[in-house]
């Protein structure tokens, strides 16, 4: 089972805030998997992302508010849990955001990150990173703030500043059935959606390139999601 899934089963979430929430999948998972929780709070700096994210939830308890990360609009130790999920490269002030973050926790409330990082992949986990930095690019070149994932000694460089107690690092391989048909279709359905996206004022051949040799690369070397370091700690 996911780790962190397991770990917040365990958990009474109290007044959540999910940083960087997106389109409803982070809330979500907070929702499913936490033993109880009051509510929780999501904020973004995508309108558009924010209203799917709307309209994905039934649950009166799932709130959303446009808020960018690095700067939030709380008091000092509101939260009971703080997460940032699939998100910290997103960021482009990544350092200031966690520190946001730790600042609006509780004293002992839970610290949560939870991110794919680009080292100790094996070839098949190499074909998601590969394809996620040149979807970074092609986000960058359409003015999208979207760097390459971090290394493990990044992240755990950033949360050890951070000074948190009882910090515990994870790392998760997701068992994917490796070579999956359906995931390798929806990653191509994903580069080409990638490769209309690339903007026309530049020399885009290169980059169509790149997403075709990502696609070959998937049937000859296969698949699978990169791990992710899970960070759990308290303030
Ligand atoms: C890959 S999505 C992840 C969303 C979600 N947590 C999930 O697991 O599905 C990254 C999100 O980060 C948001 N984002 C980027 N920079 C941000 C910032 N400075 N403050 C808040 N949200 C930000 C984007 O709008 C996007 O919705």
């Amino acid at each position: 089972m996911d780790p962190l899934k397991e770990w917040l089963s365990g958990q009474n979430g109290g007044l959540v805030l999910d940083v960087a929430t997106g389109r409803g999948y982070s809330a979500s998972l907070l929702a499913e998997s936490l033993k109880s929780y009051k509510s929780i709070l999501g904020i973004d700096i995508s309108r558009e992302n924010l209203c799917q994210s709307k309209k994905a939830s039934k649950d009166n308890r799932v709130l959303l508010l446009g808020m960018r990360a690095e700067a939030m609009g709380f008091a000092n130790n509101t939260f009971d849990t703080v997460t940032v999920i699939n998100s910290l490269h997103h960021f482009q002030y990544a350092k200031e955001s966690l520190e946001e973050m730790k600042r609006v926790l509780k004293p002992n409330g839970n610290f949560i990150i939870f991110e794919m990082v680009q080292d100790g992949l094996n070839e098949k986990q190499k074909s998601h990173r590969d394809a996620h930095h040149w979807w970074g690019a092609v986000d960058r070149l359409n003015g999208v703030f979207h760097r390459e994932t971090f290394r493990n000694d990044e992240l755990r460089k950033m949360v050890d500043m951070l000074g948190l107690s009882k910090v515990k690092f994870i790392n998760f391989n997701e068992e994917t059935e490796i070579d999956n048909k359906e995931v390798i279709e929806t990653m191509e359905k994903t580069i080409d959606l990638y490769i209309e996206k690339i903007p026309i004022n530049i020399d885009r051949q290169p980059l169509i390139d790149e997403g075709r040799k990502l696609k070959e690369r998937f049937h000859e070397v296969g698949f699978a999601w990169a791990t992710i370091l899970i960070t759990i700690g308290t303030k």
